[in-house]
């Protein structure tokens, strides 16, 4: 599987992701991919990931079929390979299925179900022995923001969740810096805001592990991004691309976000 990001050519090029939650059935995810393929150019140059829900899967993916516009992504895995988990997803029904990414540890699994830091990375380490490539969701809440914590929040999260992986271990992981206060709210992360958390998890990687992983590791901004928002952002140094809920159902919206994101000659 060919993956651009090695450490001898460290250009972080724009991942796009959009997180579809558990929103359209799978016919209706049907309509929303065929007319996304006919909205985006014929080779774009971010990396567009779409993670419709579990039940989508399959249809989006014969829709997508050989194309390599899109990427499949799922929302969710379980830590453990097979056995007595009713309602549960492992890392190889997923690959079965095509997927390629896995969004592990986002903020609506943290608090709406319980998802601790160990949980995160156990599932995690799943996602690596299975050849998924996991996007490790961060962020604070506005009480922490607001009681100054974000930085130490934030990198502790990432810490946690990629606890003990060895440098080379962490090259297909991406990380989504999500503040909890802007997903689903209309009130976005300003850029600046954005950066800084952004730097902080850059500093964090370079002094866990090193400056290789600090400078090849994909940082997504992600909360209420929208096409309106998505220049600015995308435009940031060490903004490497966008976790995008809401606006990712509507392809018209979702393909301004990606037509947003840096292009070759911006590196
Ligand atoms: P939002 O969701 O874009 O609707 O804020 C982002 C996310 O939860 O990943």
């Amino acid at each position: 599987m060919p993956f651009s990001l090695t450490r001898e050519n460290p250009v972080r090029r724009p991942l796009l992701v959009g997180n579809w939650k558990m929103n359209k059935t799978a016919s209706e995810a049907v309509s929303i991919i065929r007319e996304l393929l006919k909205l985006f150019p014929a080779n774009p140059y971010p990396e567009v990931v779409v993670a419709p829900p579990f039940t989508a899967l399959e249809s989006v993916r014969t829709v997508l079929g050989s194309s390599s516009i899109v990427s499949l992504g799922a929302q969710n895995l379980h830590a453990e390979p097979q056995g007595a988990f009713t309602g549960e997803i492992s890392g190889p029904m997923l690959r079965d299925l095509g997927c390629r990414y896995v969004i592990i540890g986002h903020s609506e699994r943290r608090t709406l179900f319980g998802e601790h830091d160990a949980d995160i990375r156990k599932k995690l380490g799943a996602a690596l022995a299975h050849g998924l490539w996991p996007i490790l969701c961060v962020g604070e809440s506005l009480k922490e923001r607001e009681a100054g914590k974000t930085a130490s929040i934030v990198t502790t999260q990432v810490q946690a969740g990629l606890a003990e992986l060895a440098a080379e271990e962490l090259a297909t992981i991406a990380i989504a810096y999500e503040p909890v206060w802007a997903i689903g709210t209309g009130r976005a992360a300003t850029t600046e805001q954005a950066v800084e958390v952004h730097q902080a998890i850059r500093r964090c990687l370079h002094s866990t592990w090193d400056k290789s992983v600090a400078d090849a590791t994909r940082i997504l901004y992600g909360g209420s991004v929208t096409p309106q928002n998505a220049g600015s952002l995308l435009a940031a140094e060490g903004i490497d691309g966008a976790l995008v809920g809401g606006a990712c159902l509507k392809p018209d919206s979702f393909a301004m976000i990606v037509a947003a994101s840096k292009q070759p000659s911006a590196h």
